[in-house]
């Protein structure tokens, strides 16, 4: 497993997390502790199982789809997995620039009277937004051998840009790339979810949101 350190298509990104390994805590700010104390006063969802921070990762072969991984810290199993059906040098693209929003929608199933609805991550399916656009979908999906073996294999990385040669490792186009953070974790109620990568204090300025909408 090789960490990158430059990368020219995330050249931005592959700058602000070169040594930008950071631990968990000290880098919330004030803002954060009053979105964790919302995190915390929720009651929606799996909010009481959840810490205000989690880590997301967001990877796939570079000739395939990313996914995207939400875990409650680098040792647990994921809690959500996505593949989207986005390819990887699109979202690649998408991610040089400073700012990303990912809006991912789905309709919330009727709930029969009296029943709690479904934690927001049980949906199956979802559409995509990137930055306003619309490009694809987000579908659900267990953990394959090869996802659990990537996350074996990068789980002393919190923070990083992690690049995985390929079989052969001959061709780039079997690399693997994953792009893991720490994201702060607000709770809006049991439809609405968002997740906000957290740079570290001495790195410019790297936006990626994730929001999770049912409706
Ligand atoms: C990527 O997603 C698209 C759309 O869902 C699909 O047609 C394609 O087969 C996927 N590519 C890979 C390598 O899984």
């Amino acid at each position: 497993m090789r960490i990158l350190h430059t990368s020219t298509l995330w050249s931005s990104l592959g700058d602000w997390l070169m040594g930008a390994v950071v631990p968990h805590c000290g880098t919330t700010t004030a803002q954060s502790s009053e979105h964790n104390r919302r995190s915390r006063d929720s009651s929606h969802g799996t909010a009481d199982v959840l810490g205000p921070n989690v880590v997301c990762s967001i990877f796939g072969c570079r000739k395939g789809n990313m996914s995207l991984c939400i875990q409650k810290n680098v040792k647990e199993p994921p809690l959500l997995l996505l593949e989207f059906s986005m390819p990887t040098s699109v979202l690649l693209k998408e991610m040089s620039s400073e700012s990303l929003q990912i809006l991912l929608q789905c309709v919330r199933p009727p709930v029969a009277a009296g029943q709690m609805s479904q934690s927001i991550f049980s949906e199956p399916v979802w559409s995509m937004c990137c930055n306003g656009a619309e490009v694809g979908v987000a579908v659900k999906r267990e953990a394959s051998r090869a996802d659990q073996k990537l996350l074996r294999l990068i789980r002393k990385v919190s923070v990083g840009l992690v690049v995985i040669p390929g079989k052969t490792g001959t061709s780039k186009d079997e690399d693997t790339i994953c792009m893991r953070a720490i994201y702060e974790r607000v709770v809006n109620s049991a439809d609405s979810e968002s997740y906000h990568m957290i740079s570290p204090q001495d790195g410019p300025r790297q936006e990626l949101s994730l929001f999770l909408l049912r409706s």
